[in-house]
């Protein structure tokens, strides 16, 4: 049904895996509107009690945007870009049911946020996460620089947001990024587990529930200025720069402008 997607429900949870192994399931525009159209059916099915979204192979649960898609985009296709990366990541978050992310190995830049975007995060213990962008010449720009910073606190966000370094899956633990580490095959198993107790629940109340911790943040403002910021890196030789060095696989050299 979806040509990036795999799907399985199951005593009402369903599995979205996203399946570009060899890409390292990164998400290009194809990815991103299967997510659209399943988190639809996700809102739809009332077979469908809870979701688990995780990555296809033992290497990456999601390892960011599609980098090859971002080379000769405007400032105005930049934000066309974020904002429908963020209203996708909305849905998910918005979501009645509950979505765990299920994550098996890199959750970097897009897939980070994706991650973050689900209700709770549960880590194999060879995840790791961050927010590469900076080493592109770019920021986060589906709701990155605002839940992580909700999730783990402005002073740490900060320090990953600007270092672009990866989060072993111990220090996600710590820092409140995940809510579990468990062996690799043990990750679905859990997810499961914890879906299993809220599918006994009521569903209303659980709705209820999801929409008013969503409300503990109600900021808007950051999300916009986030898209605006990540536009704005479009009209920047360093962009042009970043993602040209890591799609030819050599170093970066960049000049601020
Ligand atoms: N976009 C597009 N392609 C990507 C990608 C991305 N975000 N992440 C990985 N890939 C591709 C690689 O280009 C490579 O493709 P190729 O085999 O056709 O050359 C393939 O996936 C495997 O990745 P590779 O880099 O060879 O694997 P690795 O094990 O050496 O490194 C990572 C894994 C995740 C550390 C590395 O791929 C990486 O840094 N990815 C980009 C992360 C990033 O910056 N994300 C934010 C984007 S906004």
């Amino acid at each position: 049904m979806y040509n990036t997607l795999l799907t399985n429900l199951e005593n009402g949870i369903y599995t979205i895996t996203i399946n570009r192994p060899d890409k390292m399931n990164a998400l290009n525009q194809e990815v991103m509107s299967d997510i659209d159209n399943v988190m639809n059916e996700v809102y739809k099915n009332t077979e469908i009690k809870s979701v688990i979204i995780t990555g296809s192979g033992n290497k990456a649960f999601v390892a960011g945007a599609d980098i090859s898609e971002f080379s000769g985009l405007s400032q105005q296709q930049g934000m066309a870009l974020a904002k429908k990366g963020q209203d996708i990541f909305f849905k998910i978050e918005n979501s009645p049911k509950p979505i765990i992310a299920a994550v098996n190995g890199f959750a970097l830049g897009a897939g980070c946020e994706l991650a973050m975007s689900c209700h709770m995060r549960i880590a194999s213990d060879n995840a790791k996460f961050g927010q590469p962008e900076v080493n592109l010449g770019l920021i986060p720009g589906y709701g990155g620089t605002q839940r992580l910073t909700m999730l783990i606190g402005k002073g740490k966000a900060i320090e990953f947001l600007l270092t672009g370094n990866m989060m072993e899956a111990a220090t996600a633990l710590q820092l409140g990024l995940v809510n579990y580490v468990v062996p690799q095959d043990q990750l679905i198993e859990k997810a499961a587990s914890i879906l299993h107790i809220i599918n006994s629940k009521a569903p209303v109340a659980i709705a209820i529930c999801i929409n008013a911790a969503n409300h503990a943040h109600t900021g808007i403002k950051g999300f916009e200025q986030e898209i605006f910021g990540f536009s704005e890196c479009f009209s920047t030789e360093d962009l042009k720069e970043g993602t040209a060095a890591f799609l030819e696989k050599r170093k970066p050299t960049f000049k601020g402008k």
